[in-house]
């Protein structure tokens, strides 16, 4: 039962069904990370890369050369090692060519072990020790390629590059003219064997996150009823500081076999971002929440068998005494049970400032006869409630509070009986039964398509004729972070965890 009004969640955040019949192909969920986004995750990205990157270790390099008075002197490099990187600077820019992502300035601290031998006369000569190196003015510049791939996001690598400028060798022991033959002989090797490095570990790298991306998951399970459908459609659109994305972003059901019906995205975006300038836009369209209704209603789970309340003497016939005395007559001291049914999936009103909804529904009062339920009246409520929306977590839920109801007798066994007589039990009932559970399901809300790790932040949520939008700041959560390795296939970095 509990989740069976689960689907309450959903009456607050509808509008009547759009008549704008337009492309079905666009999201019911449209995300734009900002420039400032882009900034944070491109910094992640970054400080991910540094750590997957080191330590590295490079190939040995050995090569014989004639030095004056000693002949042919065998030289080489082993165990060198790239322990370190700095990145001072770096930027993202997207653009009609792909997203560029640039660091500049970076150093690198690498330690490796140096030999030489050489034969004077009939001796072998040789030595070896450590050295240092730094790598100063080291740039990086790649440019990835995003696309739609039925559903899911590729992620290509359209260009990679790194360039070393200057290197910076220290020897630990050694002759100076050593010093220097290594510097000469070795620098431009050393400089080119760290960029190869560098480059071919940036290919794995996102390789393995495109890996990733291809198994995030294009459902969202949100409980046994329906699931989030998280397909990409459409191609990312890349702004010259920004990316976006649009996502299916209808409920569909869990048991795949009720309907959500049919939806036409009203593209006309409607609300837009206020205040600060924050990471993240999320909007989400009406249909989201009609779609999640519209199961709910389908799958016959808009009903609800009252028989328990706080006021347990409200749901027996002695109660009603004076109010309906034909019934108290008819069934004296008899237990009921209300039987509360939504007779349409329930419609609701958004505006800038303001959301409401009216909820249909036929209350039928049940009385526990001899061994049998006798349904004895039904009322006709029609519910008037306002709504307000939240972030709670990577949630977005709400609450609603009573505005207004009005009642009908559709039907009765018992005779006709005045609805003001029955007001104040009524309202008592929708104000300490129906409210409260509506609320309790409504505050655990569903989740919004966050990728695992980041947690919403200082989220506004804007309301607008047709949609919800938030904008929000994400963190990032430390706690998460061996999840988040990039280069490590072994953990999901893009799951949308929940
Ligand atoms: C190779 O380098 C690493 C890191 O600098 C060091 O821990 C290790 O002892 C070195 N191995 C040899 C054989 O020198
Ligand atoms: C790494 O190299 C930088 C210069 O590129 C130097 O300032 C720094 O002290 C080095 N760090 C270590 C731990 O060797
Ligand atoms: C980005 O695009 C906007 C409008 O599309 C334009 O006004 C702005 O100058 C562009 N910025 C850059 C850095 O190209
Ligand atoms: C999810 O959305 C995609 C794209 O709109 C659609 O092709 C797919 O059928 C949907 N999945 C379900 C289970 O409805
Ligand atoms: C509750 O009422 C609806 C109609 O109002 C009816 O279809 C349904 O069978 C009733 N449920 C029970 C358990 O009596």
């Amino acid at each position: 039962m509990a989740t069976a009004f689960f689907f309450l969640l959903m009456p607050f955040f509808l509008v009547p069904a759009s008549t704008h019949l337009q492309s079905t192909e666009e999201g019911f969920i449209s995300t734009v990370i900002s420039e400032k986004g882009l900034d944070f995750a491109k910094d992640i990205l970054i400080e991910k890369a540094i750590s997957s990157l080191t330590p590295l270790y490079l190939p040995q390099i050995e090569k014989t050369l004639k030095i004056p008075l000693v002949g042919n002197v065998h030289f080489g490099l082993s165990n060198i090692t790239i322990y370190r990187v700095d990145v001072p600077y770096s930027y993202v820019n997207p653009g009609d060519t792909g997203i560029a992502i640039v660091a500049s300035g970076a150093t690198a601290n690498l330690s490796m072990n140096w030999f030489y031998s050489y034969r004077a006369w009939f001796v072998t000569v040789s030595d070896k020790g450590h050295a240092s190196i730094q790598v100063e003015g080291m740039e990086v510049g790649l440019t990835l390629g995003l696309a739609n791939q039925q559903g899911t996001l590729k992620l290509s690598l359209m260009e990679c590059g790194c360039y070393v400028k200057d290197i910076d060798i220290t020897l630990n022991g050694g002759a100076s003219w050593l010093y220097q033959g290594l510097v000469d002989a070795f620098e431009g090797q050393i400089k080119s064997s760290v960029e190869n490095a560098i480059t071919k570990k940036i290919k794995e790298g996102i390789l393995k996150l495109d890996s990733l991306l291809k198994s995030l998951p294009n459902e969202v399970p949100v409980n046994e009823i329906v699931a989030l459908n998280v397909t990409f459609v459409e191609e990312p659109v890349l702004s010259n500081s920004s990316i976006g994305f649009e996502i299916d972003g209808l409920f569909t059901a869990a048991d795949k076999v009720v309907s959500s019906g049919n939806y036409f995205r009203n593209s006309q975006l409607s609300a837009s971002c206020k205040g600060p300038v924050k990471m993240l836009e999320i909007s989400l369209d009406k249909d989201v929440f009609n779609s999640a209704s519209n199961i709910y209603y389908n799958a016959g789970l808009m009903q609800w068998i009252v028989d328990k309340v706080p006021d347990q003497s409200l749901l027996n016939t002695a109660s009603w005494k004076y109010i309906v005395p034909q019934l108290y007559k008819m069934y004296p001291n008899d237990d009921m049970n209300l039987n509360v049914s939504l007779s349409s999936p329930p419609v609701i009103r958004s505006s800038p400032d303001n959301i409401d909804s009216t909820i249909y529904s036929d209350v039928t009062i049940d009385v526990f006869g001899d061994n049998e339920i006798i349904p004895v009246a039904c009322i006709s409520l029609v519910i008037t409630a306002s709504g307000s929306v939240g972030i709670s977590g990577n949630n977005l839920v709400g609450s609603v509070e009573l505005v207004d109801f009005t009642m009908s007798l559709k039907w009765s066994k018992i005779g006709n009986f005045h609805m003001y007589l029955i007001q104040s039990v009524m309202r008592t009932l929708l104000k300490t039964v129906f409210l409260p559970y509506v609320n309790l399901h409504l505050g655990r809300g569903f989740p919004l398509p966050i990728i695992r790790g980041f947690t919403l932040q200082n989220a506004d949520i804007f309301c607008a004729s047709s949609q919800i939008l938030i904008c929000s700041n994400v963190v990032f959560a430390d706690s998460y972070k061996p999840k988040l390795l990039p280069y490590d296939p072994t953990h999901s970095l893009l799951d949308f965890g929940f």
